[in-house]
């Protein structure tokens, strides 16, 4: 007896999962094979080559860490920050929160650069604040996904001093809109499998440079983590003799592979742009609807699209209804906009017309 057979197929238009492509979910089915099978050995190298593609990189070190994007966040920040590192946080949302509550963790001196939820970083004045003050390391989400703002990595990327660290959340932004790790002089990267690339959570890629690998070999003090420590999962993913660190989970490792191939077969900047164009397509529907999105027209993010509730409609209802009766799924504000927006993802495979048809036709017949 199949005890899921309750679970019906819902399109899932929120902040993530996006939906599961089928190609997907045929790759997680697929026989399990031992996590040091050649044949495994040999997934796990395609994998790397196929995530130096997505992230724009010549980086060695492009992994998927086994779990979710906040496992590939604390990644970069266990294996980047020592006690006492200065940690400059730019942080205008709720991931940003996150950044410095995991740093804190990790005794940094960690410094706040704030800026409005719903607004971009400004990035003048980062460029200020960067001439009379120095950091080890520099953080901020490029795809602020509690609020649907886009930051602009490529711009602040110029004002990172060489001998920084320069640390990027790309969890909402991998494979939704355009990233260049090299070209940005970006030092450690991390992202999801459940958005962008359409799987199921649990597989989430990273990337380190050069300049990040070295901070990592001359740290005076371990990894404060043993799970996390790159130092030694580097040892199963890359060389000729691999070693057991964890069981790698296999299946969820099949489902990068082939959702990265199928990025890489449709053309990464193509994805990019078929997400732009679910955007306007999305954002029209809304518009004629006399629906309001948050940020400001240059700063939006196509991948999230937050929309003002209008006056007098219940968030929850809206939403309870849409997915219990046109099984759609898109979700609520976080922090200040809980109950004043909703948060419309157009991610992976989610991110195509007809998709966006079906939920404009229940927001006209549910409003
Ligand atoms: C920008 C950003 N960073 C980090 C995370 C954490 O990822 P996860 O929920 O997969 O652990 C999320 C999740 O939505 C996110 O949107």
């Amino acid at each position: 007896m199949n005890k899921l057979s309750n679970i019906k197929n819902t399109l899932l238009l929120g902040p993530g999962p996006s939906t599961v492509s089928p190609n997907v979910y045929n790759a997680l089915s697929t026989n399990t094979i031992g996590h040091l099978d050649p044949r495994f050995i040999d997934i796990m190298d395609e994998i790397k080559k196929m995530l130096k593609v997505v992230f724009k990189t010549e980086n060695d070190f492009c992994v998927p860490v086994s779990g979710t994007g906040s496992a590939a966040m604390e990644s970069c920040f266990v294996n980047m920050i020592e006690p006492n590192d200065r940690v400059l946080i730019i942080q205008n949302g709720y991931f940003g929160l996150r950044m410095e509550n995991m740093s804190q963790r990790l005794g940094a001196d960690i410094s706040l650069l704030k800026f409005d939820w719903g607004e971009p970083v400004d990035v003048d004045e980062v460029e200020e604040h960067l001439k009379d003050n120095v950091y080890d390391i520099i953080a901020i989400v490029h795809a602020e996904t509690s609020t649907g703002v886009q930051n602009s990595v490529q711009q602040i990327s110029r004002f990172i001093p060489d001998n920084t660290i320069f640390i990027v959340d790309a969890v909402t932004s991998l494979g939704t809109i355009d990233i260049q790790v090299d070209n940005w002089n970006i030092d450690a990267i991390y992202s999801c499998s459940q958005k962008g690339l359409s799987c199921p959570p649990g597989a989430s890629p990273i990337s380190f440079s050069e300049k990040a690998l070295n901070k990592m070999k001359q740290r005076q003090k371990m990894v404060p983590n043993w799970y996390l420590d790159m130092t030694e999962i580097i040892k199963y993913w890359d060389g000729s003799q691999r070693v057991y660190h964890h069981t790698a989970p296999i299946n969820m490792m099949y489902a990068l592979y082939q959702s990265l191939y199928d990025v890489l077969e449709e053309g990464i900047d193509n994805v990019i742009q078929r997400h732009y164009n679910s955007h306007l397509l999305l954002e029209n529907g809304l518009s004629e609807l006399g629906l309001e999105l948050l940020v400001k027209k240059d700063a939006r993010l196509p991948s999230l699209n937050a929309v003002k509730i209008p006056e007098g409609l219940n968030d929850l209802d809206v939403r309870n209804k849409l997915l219990n009766e046109y099984h759609i799924e898109i979700g609520g504000g976080l922090g200040p906009f809980a109950g004043k927006v909703w948060r419309i993802g157009l991610m992976g495979h989610s991110a195509r017309d007809e998709n966006i048809n079906k939920l404009l036709d229940a927001f006209r017949a549910s409003l």
